[in-house]
C-alpha cells in the first residue's frame, strides 16, 4: 500500500502525480470522483505527464499524453483519440481511509 496524499490535497479538476509500491501513478479528481491510474502510455509506455502534476487536456476534460497527443477519457482511462486508440490506461484500486487516498 501507498499513502498518496489527502483528499484535500486534489482539487476538483485537478491531477497529482506520485512514486508509489507500483511505480509511478496519478490521480485526479473529476466532478467529485477520484481516479488513480499507473502513469503509463499504453502506446510507448512513457510516463504521460506534461510538467509535475499536469496530466489533462487545456481544458481539463480528458487526460493527455504529452509525447503524442492521446486523450484519454478520465473516468474509464479509454483511449479516445491518438496512436493507442482503442487501448487504455491501467486504473488502480485504492480505498479512502480517514481522508486520505490509499492505493492498494
Ligand atoms: S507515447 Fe503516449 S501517445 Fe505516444
Amino acid at each position: 500500500m501507498t499513502d498518496l496524499c489527502a483528499l484535500s490535497d486534489l482539487n476538483e479538476g485537478s491531477s497529482r502525480g506520485f512514486l508509489s509500491h507500483r511505480g509511478p501513478v496519478f490521480a485526479i479528481k473529476y466532478d467529485n470522483e477520484i481516479y488513480v491510474y499507473q502513469n503509463e502510455c499504453p502506446h510507448l509506455g512513457v510516463n504521460l505527464e506534461f510538467r509535475e502534476n499536469e496530466f489533462l487536456d487545456a481544458d481539463g476534460s480528458l487526460i493527455q499524453c504529452s509525447t503524442h497527443g492521446a486523450l484519454f477519457a478520465i473516468d474509464t482511462g479509454h483511449c479516445l483519440a491518438g496512436p493507442c486508440q482503442g487501448d487504455q490506461l491501467t486504473a488502480l484500486a485504492f480505498t479512502i481511509d480517514a481522508g486520505r487516498i490509499i492505493l492498494s
